[in-house]
């Protein structure tokens, strides 16, 4: 465990924030598989190998999606202190091993939408329970597709009847294959409860799917519904996707799925996640054929009006900071 060091100009106290906010980006089963190394000149991302999940996502696929969302509250972070920050994907040889390196470049003012994304930060969170029966907007959705494409990403909304059963037929697919599949229910098993500083808890499970649910969402062993309480019918559904296939494009892509869940939170929209369908490989080929062959399915969210739930667990800076680099 290291200590938190000046960086970038920062104080202490103003790096442990920085690092806060990074920390309270989504990841996949809550496994917050990222680490930093701060360096006099710039903060570096890694993953976190001790922190993967071999059987649901072998190809660390969702890890760096989530790394990209913690790097996109990281970069929001520092425009909070004013800062602008540089940010080079994997850099390679500069700093080896890391996703991700930051730089200072240079004071940049704050408008008002990155404002509203910076208070949104400790605000979102995945909302596993029925939404209310009330659309969303066409400008609202305006709003999530220019989002991902900010971060050069592609958000595909899902309007026609037939590709939604489609999509249906997909998830609900993918969610059989992988609650026959022993090592993918034991990792689900393994970061469900009431852990220290990670995992998803009860109180974050949203409520047990039932057959009749249109959308099959994981089953995080929540408390068994209400009679008569049932999801919404009809949530607005997304594909986020990226334009090629690889860890850069899904750095990129988890910076844009952040971008995506912030403005949606500012927009008073909650959001929870399908991934079952693009985690297991043959199910996200034939969605991949789906969407046309060119675009790289990479997660799946249902939107809508929700409920407020309570905030999932995340551990302490010193938890996931590597040593310091003592001279860059
Ligand atoms: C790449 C990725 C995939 C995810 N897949 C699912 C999913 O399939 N089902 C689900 O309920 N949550 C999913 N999540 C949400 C995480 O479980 C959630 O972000 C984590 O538990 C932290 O909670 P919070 O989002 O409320 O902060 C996913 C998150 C990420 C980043």
């Amino acid at each position: 465990m290291a200590n938190v060091t000046e960086v970038l100009g920062l104080a202490v106290d103003e790096v442990t924030d920085v690092l806060n906010a990074a920390a309270l980006a989504p990841s996949v089963h809550n496994t917050q598989p990222w680490r930093f190394r701060l360096a006099r000149d710039r903060i570096e991302l890694h993953a976190d190998p001790t922190r993967r999940l071999p059987a649901t996502d072998p190809e660390d696929r969702e890890l760096r999606l989530s790394c990209g969302a913690a790097l996109f509250n990281l970069r929001l972070a520092l425009r909070d202190h004013g800062i602008r920050p540089l940010v080079t994907l994997m850099p390679g040889a500069e700093a080896p091993g890391a996703l991700a390196t930051v730089r200072r470049g240079g004071h940049g003012d704050l408008d008002e939408e990155t404002r509203q994304l910076i208070r949104a930060i400790p605000t979102r969170r995945s909302n596993r329970k029925p939404f209310r029966d009330v659309p969303v907007p066409v400008e609202h959705r305006h709003a999530l597709v220019r989002a991902a494409e900010r971060e050069r990403s592609w958000l595909h909304v899902v309007t026609d009847r037939d590709e939604r059963a489609r999509l249906q037929g997909l998830v609900a697919r993918a969610q059989r294959i992988q609650a026959g599949t022993p090592e993918v229910r034991a990792e689900l098993t393994d970061w469900t409860g009431e852990r220290a500083g990670d995992g998803i808890p009860s109180k974050s499970a949203g409520v047990r799917p039932a057959p009749q649910d249109e959308w099959a969402l994981r089953d995080f062993q929540a408390a068994e519904r209400k009679p008569g309480k049932d999801y919404e019918s009809d949530p607005l559904v997304v594909v986020l996707c990226s334009f090629y296939n690889g860890p850069l494009a899904e750095l990129q892509a988890g910076q844009a799925l952040q971008r995506v869940l912030l403005t949606a939170a500012t927009l008073g929209l909650s959001a929870s996640f399908m991934s079952q369908a693009i985690e297991v490989r043959p199910v996200r080929d034939e969605l991949r054929r789906a969407l046309g062959g060119s675009l790289e399915p990479q997660t799946i969210l249902r939107i809508g009006f929700g409920s407020p739930v309570p905030s999932s667990p995340r551990r302490a800076v010193r938890e996931f900071l590597l040593e310091p680099i003592a001279a860059a």
